[in-house]
C-alpha cells in the first residue's frame, strides 16, 4: 500500500466506519484497493471492540456496502506515524486530533468534508441520537467527500 487514510469520529460506530466502508468500495470500483489502505477510529474509546451501530450497518447495506465486520477502536498518537491522511468528521474531532498530533506529522490532518466539492457544509453531523434519516444524510455527505478525496490522493501520491 502506498497511501493510507484514517477516518475519525467520536465513537467509531456511526460516521467513520461508514466513511471507511464507502471509501473502500469506491477504491475497489476504480481498482485502487491494493494501493490505498483505509481504517477508522474514534476519539473516544467507549465502543472499543464493538461493531458499527445497527442503523449504520443497514443504511450502508442499502447502498450495497457491508460494514458489519468493522470493529471500533480509539485513535492513538501512533496513528499519525501510520497514516498519510487523518480525516475528522467534525470540528470537535479535529481539535482532539490536533492535540494528539505529533510535531513531525507531515500528512494531511483536516475535516473530511474539506474534500467535498459541491457543498459548503463542513461537518458530518453526529447521527447517534437521531433517526434513520440522519444516517442517510451522513452517507450522502460522505459520498461527495470521498470523490474529492480520491482526486486529491491521485494528485498528491499517484501521478
Ligand atoms: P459516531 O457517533 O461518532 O459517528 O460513531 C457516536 C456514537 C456513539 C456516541 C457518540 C457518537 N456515544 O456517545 O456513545
Amino acid at each position: 500500500m502506498s497511501v493510507s487514510v484514517l477516518f475519525v469520529c467520536l465513537g467509531n460506530i456511526c460516521r467513520s466506519p461508514t466513511a471507511e466502508g464507502l471509501f473502500k468500495a469506491q477504491l475497489e470500483k476504480v481498482g485502487l484497493e491494493d494501493v490505498v489502505a483505509t481504517d477508522s477510529a474514534g476519539t473516544g474509546g467507549w465502543h472499543t471492540g464493538n461493531p458499527p451501530d445497527k442503523r449504520a450497518i443497514s443504511a450502508a447495506a442499502e447502498r450495497g456496502i457491508d460494514i458489519s465486520v468493522l470493529r471500533a477502536r480509539q485513535v492513538q498518537a501512533v496513528d499519525f506515524d501510520r497514516f498519510d491522511y487523518v480525516l475528522a468528521m467534525d470540528s470537535a474531532n479535529l481539535s482532539d486530533l490536533q492535540a494528539l498530533r505529533p510535531e513531525g506529522f507531515t500528512g494531511q490532518l483536516s475535516l473530511f468534508l474539506d474534500y467535498a466539492q459541491d457543498t459548503a457544509q463542513t461537518q458530518v453531523p453526529d447521527p447517534y441520537y437521531g433517526g434513520d434519516e440522519g444516517f442517510e444524510h451522513v452517507l450522502d455527505l460522505i459520498e461527495q467527500a470521498a470523490e474529492g478525496l480520491l482526486a486529491d490522493i491521485r494528485q498528491r501520491h499517484l501521478t
